[in-house]
């Protein structure tokens, strides 16, 4: 949609901002939204989140046990607890990832003290006592008023024992499992809807081909109840390594509809797979590399969808993009194996980017998790001792948590440029959604590194009289929260916005995320 202020060049502004930047509007760009009834609602389950058995993220993270000084409630931290109710988390994936194809469930129920250890073979070679087991987990999910997502180990174990733990998780009484759940302390079943069948069959999961594991998944989907036949389970196939659209291909193809809720997908943002870099101390080059591998989540969703379409056109399937985020060299003088790694404005941009990607892709995507939630990968929490910092990829989920479960309100947007070595990209991603309460959210993403952009934005059809906002940016783009200042970015009010005759006009700073609410 073109509008007349697109081919109206606006004035050059140059000004420099705490000695960093070079600040220049050369043109500004019209955002339309469409208050269309027939669009989707954004599932809140986009919003969701993911705890594998890796490094830091249970152990010496969430989960500290009842003895520790720090704070807990049945040994989970008080402040994490705290911290993920503030930002709605509506689901949490556990055990992994690639563990969860080494797991075995029973040796995480009973008293604490008897239960078997485990090697981590593939995160650090470490230890695991499974002293954090699913009654662990499934008490903090609903201490945290979170749906679980459980997985099924399909690599290294039977569909004897996946059968027997949903059984122990969800059947009510006078069966052998429900009956050990009630020795180990549990009457009531838990209500667990999301389960996955296995995590990346392509690699750690069991290096399978599609076919194979279609077959597999079959065969473990068949013997899959939840033992309520309440709203039924919600059954993910393990998906596709991020462009292999085979993989989704051959799934779609061979799984029949009565046996599936939802295929996955894992795609993650990097410099270069072979050489990541650090998490820090990064230039624009790696910058603009990482926004990239961002970007392509926008193919790689609508290829997928594609694909799903052909086989599904009644749309009955999801698409669950159950790991996603940056992946960077670990922190120095933290173990490789535990994929420790600080968080910074550059990680804000990929969440806000990706979020906006999700939303508007909500008729087909209906879940995502983000890898991974404490002290791991993209985390939105890192805790070191008794101290604990929020993340900028924290501010932004909460920020968009608004979303959650609101109308799509659909938006056509031919987004300025961001310009680096002849090569560009889409400086703007932007998503907007209408509540149950009538209020109207914008979110909007700069991912320019030096330049501010000035878009306009109709607002004539959505009823506004009051808009208010708050922008997440900071003075570099390297910038993070560390444990000795945790408050260096915190989202703050955004003003730089002004209506003229049903136009909103705003102008976003370099690397901002900013979230607007109109009412
Ligand atoms: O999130 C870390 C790992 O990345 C997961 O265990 C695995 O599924 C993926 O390769």
């Amino acid at each position: 949609m073109i509008n007349i202020s697109q081919s109206i060049l606006t004035v050059l502004l140059v000004f420099t901002f705490g000695n960093q930047h070079i600040y220049s509007q050369d043109n500004t760009k019209f955002l339309t939204i469409k208050n269309d009834e027939s669009a989707p609602v954004i599932s809140k389950h986009i919003y969701g989140h993911f705890a594998e058995h890796l490094g830091r993220c249970i152990y010496d993270g969430i989960y500290v046990g009842e003895n520790s000084s720090i704070p807990n409630t049945n040994g989970v931290r008080n402040d994490i607890i705290d911290a993920l109710k503030e930002l709605k988390i509506p689901n949490l994936r556990w055990p992994g990832g690639c563990f969860a194809d080494t797991y075995h469930w029973k040796d995480g129920i009973g008293p604490k003290e008897d239960r078997p250890a485990m090697v981590n073979r593939w995160w650090g070679g470490v230890t695991e006592d499974n002293s954090f087991g699913t009654h662990d987990f499934l008490n903090l999910c609903e201490v945290l008023g979170t749906e679980p997502y459980l997985a099924a180990n399909v690599g290294s174990s039977t569909i004897q024992e996946f059968t027997e733990y949903l059984q122990y998780v969800g059947h009510k009484e006078g069966s052998p499992m429900a009956d050990l759940r009630k020795q180990n302390g549990r009457s009531e079943p838990w209500k667990v809807t999301f389960w996955g069948v296995g995590n990346e069959m392509w690699g750690c999961g069991g290096n399978m081909t599609p076919e194979y594991y279609s077959n597999l998944y079959k065969q473990y989907a068949t013997f899959m109840t939840d033992w309520t036949n309440s709203d039924g389970m919600f059954r993910i196939a393990s998906g596709a390594n991020t462009a292999d659209y085979h993989w989704t291909e051959v799934l779609m193809r061979d799984i029949p509809k009565n046996l599936i809720e939802g295929v996955a997908l894992h795609s993650y943002s990097f410099v270069k797979w072979e050489n990541k870099g650090s998490a820090t101390k990064f230039n624009e080059e790696q910058y603009f590399s990482t926004m990239q591998t961002v970007l392509k989540m926008e193919e790689l969703v609508s290829k997928h969808s594609a694909i799903m379409d052909k086989y599904d056109p009644e749309n009955k399937i999801a698409l669950i993009v159950d790991e996603w985020g940056g992946w960077y060299d670990v922190e120095e003088g933290t173990n490789p194996g535990f994929l420790y790694q600080q968080n910074t404005m550059r990680d804000a941009m990929i969440a806000g980017t990706t979020l906006n990607i999700f939303n508007n892709h909500s008729k087909r995507v209906k879940m995502a998790n983000l890898a991974q939630t404490v002290n791991v990968l993209q985390a939105v929490i890192l805790t070191e001792g008794d101290k604990m910092i929020l993340t900028p990829t924290y501010h932004v989920m909460k920020m968009y948590n608004v979303h959650q479960d609101a109308q799509l309100l659909p938006i056509i947007f031919d987004a300025p440029v961001y310009t680096y070595n002849s090569e560009s990209l889409p400086a703007i991603s932007a998503s907007a959604s209408k509540d149950k309460n009538g209020l109207v959210h914008i979110s909007l993403v700069n991912i320019d590194s030096k330049k501010e952009n000035k878009i306009e934005i109709d607002i004539s059809n959505l009823y506004i009289k009051k808009i208010s906002g708050t922008i997440l940016t900071s003075k570099n783009l390297q910038d993070y929260n560390t444990f000795d200042n945790t408050e260096k970015i915190q989202p703050k009010d955004f003003k730089n916005f002004k209506v003229k005759k049903g136009i909103l006009e705003i102008i976003l700073p370099p690397f901002s995320v900013v979230m607007l609410e109109g009412k």
